[in-house]
């Protein structure tokens, strides 16, 4: 079963039409958001992203609504209502609702919920892996915030698709940032590759998985800008996310990766285990 919750309550259905006009995630885009996906049960990295929604919350200068154990107990009971095992939690919160003026009113932020079977895997795309598009990242300077505004990445991804593409990957100044929607590696001569934890990427919770398995598994791992050339001359690559876990690439623009893919299987067998 699919489940809402906005404001304080569940609603009866999710395409239930209560979002206020002058709601300000819906008007300015003020606020942040966070997406688990529940493994068996299990919120998967849940005090992960809760560290991290604070963190968006606090950059903003939001006051979250709820304390963390709050929050934990709204995903929890939200889960146990869906009488599903697989799902993909979205929760988001607002500046809430006032009359449209660009300064922060005096009211209460408002969270908001949804909760639907987690989206499946193509597993073809597990398996021989993505093509994905090079395109300048226009986005502003603190992407590490998980804001709202994903105006962008939407653009970026479009982009993509219209190209047969499944991903955008972003480049700044040169250097490669991250996917419209993922954290991107790069496999070269037995070590795996990925931008710095800046400012300008959001620092994803599967990456920080695949650091975790990556030491584990005792595979060297490494945060270094690098090129589009250095992509284009990668062992192997994959992207990383919430929704689309680790995906291989097997093309960049025109151009094809090796499809080996020795130590993307490794690493995704391990991501496996870790949300059986
Ligand atoms: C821009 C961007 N980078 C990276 C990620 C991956 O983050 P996570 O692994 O926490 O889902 C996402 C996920 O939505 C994203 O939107």
């Amino acid at each position: 079963m699919e489940i809402a919750f906005y404001n304080g309550e569940f609603l009866q259905e999710v395409d239930e039409k209560i979002i206020p006009i002058q709601e300000r995630g819906h008007q300015f885009g003020d606020g942040v958001y966070e997406v688990v996906r529940v493994y068996n049960n299990k919120p998967f990295m849940l005090e992960e992203h809760l560290d991290r929604f604070q963190k968006s919350a606090e950059a903003i200068l939001l006051q979250l609504p709820y304390t963390r154990q709050e929050l934990t107990e709204i995903i929890d009971q939200g889960v146990k209502r869906s009488q599903e095992k697989n799902v993909d939690v979205y929760f988001q919160v607002t500046r809430g609702i006032a009359p449209r003026l660009h300064l922060f009113p005096n009211t209460k932020a408002v969270f908001s919920m949804t909760i639907k079977p987690s989206r499946p895997i193509d597993p073809a795309k597990k398996e021989s892996g993505v093509a994905v598009l090079l395109l300048e990242d226009e986005r502003w300077k603190n992407c590490y915030i998980k804001s709202l505004n994903l105006l962008p990445n939407v653009i970026a991804k479009q982009h993509a698709a219209s190209r047969g593409c499944d991903e955008a990957i972003l480049v700044k100044d040169g250097s490669i940032t991250e996917g419209s929607s993922s954290n991107l590696f790069v496999i070269k001569d037995g070590t795996i590759y990925t931008t710095p934890a800046t400012k300008g990427i959001l620092h994803g919770i599967t990456r920080l998985a695949v650091f975790q398995l990556a030491e584990k598994m005792e595979l060297p791992i490494k945060e270094q800008h690098f090129t589009e050339e250095f992509l284009l001359q990668a062992d192997e690559a994959f992207i990383t996310s919430t929704t689309q876990e680790i995906l291989p690439i097997n093309k960049v623009d025109e151009f094809e990766i090796p499809t080996h893919y020795t130590i993307t299987k490794k690493l995704q067998n391990e991501f496996l285990k870790l949300t059986k």
